[in-house]
């Protein structure tokens, strides 16, 4: 993971109410070149449990930029859903810069169909500051 880059929120942000996502058609499409290279994925947020709140369906890219939460999502998220086949990393920091030195692996990957109650997570409610996201080529069968 590049843990440098740091890109304001407000170009990527777009306000829409959190909506269905994009459905990947059933067939996926034939297995792509290790060059493949998604340009954008989509996280849905929410400030309460359970999709309640304020949501957020935010376009992010997919190749590792810290995305930095803004008001009212920073630090404010509580139900958190990458879309299927996007897989982002959740940082307590706003820039990206926790390292991961548990040794018993990080709980910082967040995938689809993502967690609907932050608390029930290791205690990540309203934790999250920023994160990083990249396609989930596991998830894609690539
Ligand atoms: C957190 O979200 C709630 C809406 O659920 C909002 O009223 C509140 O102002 C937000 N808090 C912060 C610190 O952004
Ligand atoms: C990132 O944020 C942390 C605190 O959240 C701060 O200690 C650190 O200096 C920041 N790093 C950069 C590169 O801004």
């Amino acid at each position: 993971m590049l843990l440098t880059k740091l890109t304001l929120l407000s170009v990527l942000i777009s306000l829409t109410h959190a909506g269905p996502v994009q459905a990947l058609s059933a067939a996926l499409p034939p297995r792509q070149s290790p060059s493949f290279k998604n340009t954008n994925g989509i996280v849905i947020m929410c400030t309460e449990a359970n999709w309640k709140g304020e949501c957020i369906t935010l376009s992010v890219p997919t190749d590792d930029t810290c995305v930095q939460l803004q008001a009212p999502f920073l630090y404010n998220v509580s139900a958190i859903e990458p879309a299927f086949g996007t897989v982002c990393w959740r940082y307590t920091s706003a820039n990206c810069s926790d390292i991961c030195t548990s040794p018993s692996g990080c709980d910082m990957i967040v995938q689809f169909p993502g967690i609907a109650d932050l608390k029930t997570d290791n205690n990540w409610d309203k934790k999250i500051g920023s994160l990083e996201c990249e396609p989930d080529f596991n998830a894609l069968g690539l």
